[in-house]
């Protein structure tokens, strides 16, 4: 390979253990017992959420072989478990699964493009575990790029690296623009298309998801609290690259959240797409001192993106106290951080940002 994959042992790629507890519309999708020998852990081949009690969203490229779709009778989900080799939970059979199509009734996921990787899995009984909704037409600004989102899944820890975890993984990443990913891919011959891919990642790469993530969930917080659903785990070129964000089908646009939205609502009268959450605010430092510096007076400029933000700052392990733009610490020689949050006008803390930085000297 031409790039070696930054990454550090023991993740989603990047990430750190979670717990069901957390993500519980988190799933996995299993060959039932009748079809692989084993337990969950070995099983296991992608996953999914949970949108209501019996409806799971997946990738649809998790099933798709030789040229069409294998019967449902094979698969089962599993809800309510973080450590797949366990019996926590439920592990419940398909009842069906639908692929959406075209007006001439061909199935609208493309195995060589892979557009509209999703399908909508019916459970043959309801599942216990707490449920996600989609985010809706007035909730956009909660997946604009360079929101913070959360990917969850069992998926490998490392490129290539066959490190298959037990229990679940959480990694952090960001919404991504749309043409910065799309030109990423034209570079290597992948086209990215923004109508039913959406892509997320780190500047510098690091943390991804990977090989058995396929069809979970990409998750972005919400101001005051709770989560909506934007993305499923679809494709990549390799994991964590710095250059190539992950790619996911695009859930919370218009054609493939409408598609999901009608189906479950004609099926169960369940209305699976959110309203009025608001995006979380982000605390952004535009100014700081170098990492490493002889200079023993700091001076920090930031913003937020929510307007008449006010913001607390915590240096070291002092209290956190109402600071503001520009802002000026004197320190000691050694390591320093300040962490700055962004209150919004309705008084809900955002993300914070957080800088570290080094004084020489003595
Ligand atoms: N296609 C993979 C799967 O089946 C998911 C790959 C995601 N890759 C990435 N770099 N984000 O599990």
């Amino acid at each position: 390979e031409a790039h070696a994959p930054v990454t550090r042992a023991g993740r989603i790629v990047g990430g750190t253990k979670t717990t069901i507890t957390q993500w519980p519309w988190q799933t996995a999708i299993a060959f039932r017992p009748s079809v692989a020998a084993g337990n969950g852990f070995q099983r296991q081949f992608c996953g999914g959420t949970l949108v209501t009690p019996t409806f799971v969203v997946t990738a649809a490229h998790c099933f798709y072989r030789n040229g069409g779709f294998p019967s449902a009778d094979q698969y089962s989900v599993i809800t309510g478990r973080t450590n797949l080799s366990s019996s926590a939970g439920q592990e419940i059979d398909f009842d069906s699964y639908f692929v959406p199509v075209d007006a001439l009734g061909n199935p609208l996921f493309n195995p060589d493009a892979f557009e509209f990787d999703f399908v909508i899995v019916r459970l043959s009984v309801p599942s216990v575990s707490s449920t996600i909704q989609i985010a809706g037409p007035d909730e956009r600004a909660t997946w604009a790029a360079g929101q913070p989102a959360f990917v969850t899944g069992w998926g490998d820890t490392a490129e290539g690296g066959g490190a298959f975890p037990d229990a679940l993984r959480i990694g952090r990443v960001a919404i991504a623009d749309d043409l910065a990913c799309a030109d990423s891919y034209a570079a290597v011959g992948t086209t990215v298309r923004p109508d039913t891919m959406l892509c997320a990642g780190r500047f510098g790469g690091g943390v991804d998801t990977c090989q058995g993530d396929s069809g979970g969930p990409m998750v972005v917080p919400v101001s005051g609290g709770g989560f909506r659903l934007v993305g499923d785990t679809s494709f990549g070129i390799g994991c964590a690259r710095p250059e190539f964000p992950g790619v996911y089908g695009r859930l919370a646009d218009d054609s493939l959240r409408a598609i999901i939205g009608d189906f479950i609502l004609s099926q169960t009268g369940i209305d699976v797409i959110g309203s009025g959450a608001r995006p979380v605010t982000l605390t952004m430092i535009t100014q700081g001192p170098k990492k490493m510096t002889t200079k023993r007076k700091a001076r920090f400029v930031f913003e937020a993106s929510e307007p008449a933000s006010t913001f607390r700052c915590r240096l070291d392990h002092r209290r956190e106290r109402p600071c503001a733009s520009p802002f000026l610490v004197r320190v000691h020689p050694g390591k320093h951080k300040l962490r700055i949050t962004a209150v919004n006008p309705l008084g809900e803390r955002g993300q914070p940002a957080l800088r570290r930085w080094r004084v020489l000297g003595r």
